[in-house]
């Protein structure tokens, strides 16, 4: 049975960026893999004309800013419930020239109930949906849908639950962990899994897919999957 302390909220943890920058750094969800997928696709897809991007869950945009550099971003739009991330990543970005927009905002309330005014060419979220309900999710891929350009496509990274019950996956998540983060102290270990206790509820790919197609998104393609981590693209 799980024992570790309770966090307040999401944005507490994540406010501990030196916990999550240790993970991210070690390569331990894939992150090279993943922005690597999002450079390769701008390369490919928006290298002769200039785009507008919305990252949905942002962080503090350290790979982002890697991928954006050298690119024709026209406009750069994240969403993030941390200020603490949105104020490193505002620093970060500060080489890439474009306009910029940083909001505070939660993507399980603002983001879903504001209308889509603005459309954009691409769409990343990564590592941020598994903090939704079941029915967030749904909404939340209705608004990328509508948020897209008629060309656009939605990049979708995240951790995924392949087990069935919750409980089961969390102990494969928890021993890969405590067995493979080396880098991190047991501390940061029982953080981590703290976290991901309290505020996790990754879909199975099947489930994700369904509620794509549901949304209206009925090309797909898998981009990236390994172990517990997924990415995926999506279009009209
Ligand atoms: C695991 S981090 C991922 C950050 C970055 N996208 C990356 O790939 O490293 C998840 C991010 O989502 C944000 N987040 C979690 N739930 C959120 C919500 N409901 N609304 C907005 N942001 C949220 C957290 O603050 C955090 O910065």
């Amino acid at each position: 049975m799980h024992s570790f302390p309770l966090f307040k909220n999401v944005e507490d943890y994540f406010s501990n960026l030196d916990v999550y920058s240790k993970v991210v750094k070690n390569n331990y969800m894939f992150h090279s893999e993943m922005y690597g997928i999002l450079k390769n696709y701008i390369e490919k897809e928006l290298s002769n004309k200039p785009f507008k991007l919305l990252d949905l869950g942002s962080g503090n945009a350290f790979f982002m800013t890697q991928v954006l550099e050298n690119s024709k971003v026209e406009s750069y739009t994240a969403y993030d419930l941390s200020k603490e991330s949105l104020e490193e990543a505002k620093t970060n970005l500060d080489i890439v020239k474009c306009k910029k927009e940083f909001l505070v905002k939660d993507l399980s309330k603002e983001f879903l109930e504001s209308p889509a005014l603005n459309k954009y060419d691409l769409i990343w979220s990564s590592f941020a949906l598994h903090h939704l309900s079941l029915d967030d999710k749904k909404r939340f891929f209705k608004k990328c849908f509508d948020s897209l350009e008629e060309e656009g496509c939605f990049i979708l990274v995240d951790i995924i639950n392949e087990k069935g019950s919750r409980e089961e996956w969390f102990n494969v998540y928890k021993s890969g962990v405590y067995k493979n983060w080396s880098a991190l102290t047991v501390e940061d270990k029982n953080y981590v899994c703290d976290h991901v206790y309290n505020f996790d509820y990754p879909e199975s790919v099947s489930v994700i897919r369904d509620i794509a197609n549901e949304a209206g998104f009925s090309k797909q393609k898998e981009l990236f999957k390994k172990d517990l981590y997924l990415c995926i693209e999506f279009k009209r």
